[in-house]
C-alpha cells in the first residue's frame, strides 16, 4: 500500500516538474495548468466567446482564433502588464507557456 501510495506520489511530481528540455508540448501543458489556475475564473468559462459588454472579457478560445493573432502578440499583452488584469507577476517562462497555450486553442483555417 506505501509503495502504491509512493508511486502515485512520484507520477504526480514528475508532471508537477516539467524538465529544463521542456518540449512545445510540455509548454502548452504547463500553460495550461498556470491558466487554470490564475485565468481560469475570468478567461476559461464554458461557452465564453468574445467579450461583451464594456467590461467583457474574451474567453481564451476567441483570443486565439483572433484572425491576426500570434504567439507574440499574446506575449506582448502578457509583458505589458496590463491595467484591467490583475498583476500575477508571471516570469517570462510562464508567459511564453501562456502564450503557447492559448495558441495551441486556435483552430486550423
Ligand atoms: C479578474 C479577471 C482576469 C483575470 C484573472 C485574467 N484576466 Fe486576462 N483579461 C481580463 C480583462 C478585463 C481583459 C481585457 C479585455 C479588454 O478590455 O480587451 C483581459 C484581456 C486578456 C487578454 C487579451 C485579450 C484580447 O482582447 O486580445 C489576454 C491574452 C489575457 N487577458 C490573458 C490572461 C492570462 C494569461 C491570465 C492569467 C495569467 C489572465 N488573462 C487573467 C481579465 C482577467
Amino acid at each position: 500500500m506505501v509503495r502504491v501510495v509512493a508511486g502515485v506520489l512520484a507520477c504526480a511530481l514528475a508532471l508537477v516538474f516539467v524538465p529544463p528540455s521542456a518540449t512545445a508540448q510540455d509548454e502548452v501543458a504547463k500553460g495550461q495548468q498556470l491558466a487554470q489556475a490564475l485565468c481560469a475564473q475570468c478567461h476559461l468559462n464554458e461557452g465564453q466567446g468574445e467579450k461583451q459588454g464594456p467590461m467583457g472579457i474574451p474567453g481564451f478560445g476567441a483570443v486565439a482564433n483572433r484572425p491576426h493573432q500570434t504567439l507574440d502578440g499574446i506575449v506582448a499583452w502578457l509583458k505589458s502588464v496590463p491595467t484591467m488584469m490583475p498583476n500575477h507577476n508571471l516570469t517570462q517562462d510562464e508567459i511564453y507557456a501562456l502564450a503557447a497555450y492559448i495558441m495551441s486553442l486556435r483552430k486550423r483555417r
